[in-house]
């Protein structure tokens, strides 16, 4: 058991030291590509800002189906104490950098491209606030998963996970059909 443990706990940390690498990684080619300056720089950040946006959604997707399964489990169980362990990986490794990425190119994209304005952009943001909203309901869960402190049945979690899904659709046909 306690081997298990030690077996999870040394993957768990060389996950973090991965996605550690793969921020960084991210982070000089940003900074590359706003200190070359080449001339689709835009299009550049706009694809960076898609990659981001994508680790955000799929994290986003799978963190309230983990709590659907995590619902159901005894606390103190093995299975709870690996879903803990996906949870938190999951929101400090992916969800919570891709949110910050994808907010920090989105609004540069919207600034330099845009100057702030537009109906579309501003329902998109609108939209995404509420996203953001959604992603701190969901970290607050995986603190409540941790202490072992969920009150909510697997029923709940499987509406939440609803929330995200619908979010998109809008922010995606805003931004791209651009309608007002
Ligand atoms: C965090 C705040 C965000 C802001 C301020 C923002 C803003 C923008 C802007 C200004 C563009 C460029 C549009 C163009 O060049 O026509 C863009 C592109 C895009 N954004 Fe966002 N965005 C944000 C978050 C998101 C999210 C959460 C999603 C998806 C769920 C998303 C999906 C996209 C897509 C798919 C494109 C490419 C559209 C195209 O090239 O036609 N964005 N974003």
């Amino acid at each position: 058991m306690s081997g298990r443990g030690g077996g999870v706990a040394a993957s768990g940390a060389m996950a973090m030291r991965r996605a550690a690498i793969a921020i960084v990684v991210f982070v000089v080619l940003v900074a590359a590509l706003f200190w070359l300056d080449p001339d689709g720089l835009y299009l550049w950040i706009k694809a960076l800002h898609v990659i981001a946006v994508i680790a955000w959604m799929a994290g986003m997707l799978y963190l309230p189906r983990l709590f659907v399964y995590h619902a159901d489990v005894l606390v103190g169980s093995l299975q709870s104490e690996m879903f803990k362990v996906m949870e938190r990986r999951l929101l400090r490794a992916i969800i919570n950098p891709a949110m910050v990425v994808s907010w920090v190119l989105g609004l540069w994209l919207a600034w330099s491209g845009f100057g702030l304005m537009g109906g579309w952009l501003h329902a998109k943001i609108l939209l995404v606030l509420l996203l953001s909203g959604v992603h701190g309901y969901l970290s607050r869960a995986v603190r409540l998963f941790g202490e072992d402190r969920n009150t909510r049945p697997a029923r709940h979690w499987r509406i939440v996970n609803e929330v995200p899904t619908v979010l998109m659709i809008g922010i995606v046909i805003l931004v791209i059909v651009k309608p007002f």
